[in-house]
């Protein structure tokens, strides 16, 4: 590689992005996406560190005199999408797409990895690049974390892009940002019967229906004012003709919370009023979770380190609002404390959309700020350590 000046920085992660936007892979099959990242890195002389993973990889910079350790993550998985763009580097795959961005977020972690490995001697200890598969699927970063990748590391950092932002802000927030998201799937069991003759049997619909509306009570009479959380029913499922009683009914739905406490409370209520109700019926029951990723929450400390680090790069920082999208990154930061943030990409539409895209004038900027915030948390790590 030649000198990386700021220009030729930009001009390389355009080309890494766009590699690996036309060539997008799922979750668990991002083997070639794997290939082109190592490729990348070795030839930056980047050390790649050995982790047994399937898909994913993870490198190392810096440590040369021992030191603390820390992380950062980018997810490299693409979606089940057919894109509808016009780009020159839209998908060549049909029916898949990188439409959250995770191109984008590979191509700022390996900025970052190129910008730390010229100042390599300087580092005050370890920045371990974990480039995660099948975020898409909440599967991932459990797969890194059982590796082994997170042994050691005392701080680590995310990003997603965020399409309503502009370029050059930044949303760091301390507590949670990203929400729970569970589903559930709930079966009423009745006795079927005659229409004309209700009192034989014992009817799930009824059961259903006073279930689904006692469930409404949840949010507004056990949740505080100052907590929030949703619980919808989306599907309801029952019979087979009009002058039949069903056997059962089966519904299903998702609950959103961003705080554990309030999760496991709203959880422990959802099953007393279904099991409660149903028999109150004469019917029987069962919740079945969808387990979903728990909510992304922040460290306080970190986030204060992120805004320092943001002020002394000129970044507009802001507030962001909560999303109730999930985000496996949590599963990280139940172990190690840390800070995911919303980086600006003045994107066209929001995540997921077959419009998707993101600003790449973002793209030094995630890169400069991975690298700043990992420069400066080495620092706070190791002045804290001689204390
Ligand atoms: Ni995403």
């Amino acid at each position: 590689m030649g000198t990386l000046t700021a220009e030729t920085l930009a001009e390389r992660l355009v080309t890494f992005r766009r590699h690996l936007h036309a060539n997008p892979e799922l979750s668990h099959e991002e083997f070639e996406t794997t290939e082109t990242i190592r490729g990348w890195l070795l030839d930056a002389g980047i050390r790649i560190a050995n982790y047994p993973l399937k898909t994913g990889l993870i490198a190392e910079v810096g440590g040369l005199r021992g030191g603390p350790i820390i992380a950062i993550r980018a997810d490299i998985d693409a979606l089940p999408i057919q894109e509808e763009t016009d780009l020159p580097f839209a998908s060549r795959v049909p029916g898949k797409m990188h439409a959250c961005g995770h191109d984008f977020h590979t191509a700022t972690a390996l900025g970052a990895a190129l910008l730390l490995k010229k100042q390599e001697q300087e580092l005050e200890g370890t920045v371990r690049f974990l480039f995660q598969p099948a975020e898409e699927k909440a599967k991932g970063a459990s797969q890194v974390i059982a590796s082994g990748a997170l042994e050691g590391v005392r701080a680590i950092f995310g990003l997603h892009n965020k399409p309503n932002l502009p370029v050059g802000t930044i949303g760091i927030k301390a507590g949670p940002i990203m929400a729970a998201a569970d589903g559930f799937i709930v079966e009423v069991e009745g006795r079927g019967t005659h229409a004309a003759v209700p009192e034989a049997g014992l009817d799930p619909i009824v059961a259903s229906a006073h279930i689904i509306t006692a469930l409404q009570s949840i949010v507004s009479r056990n949740v505080s004012a100052l907590d929030s959380a949703v619980i919808s029913v989306t599907r309801l499922n029952s019979g087979t003709a009009w002058n039949v009683i069903a056997e059962k009914a089966v519904f299903d739905g998702t609950l959103r919370t961003f705080d554990e406490k309030v999760r496991g409370k709203v959880r422990e209520r959802f099953e007393q009023v279904v099991t409660g109700v149903a028999s109150a019926l004469g019917t029987k029951a069962t919740v079945e979770w969808l387990e979903g990723p728990p909510p992304v929450v922040n460290d306080p400390k970190w986030a204060e380190q992120a805004t320092r680090t943001a002020e002394s790069l000129g970044l507009t920082i802001v507030d962001p609002a909560l999303s109730p999208a999930g985000e496996d990154f949590s599963f990280y930061l139940q172990r190690t404390p840390g800070i995911f943030f919303f980086l600006g990409t003045s994107g066209p539409q929001e995540w997921h959309h077959p419009a998707f895209d993101v600003d790449e004038r973002a793209l030094p900027i995630g890169a400069s700020f991975f690298a700043a915030l990992a420069v400066d948390a080495l620092a706070h790590l190791t002045g804290q350590s001689l204390k």
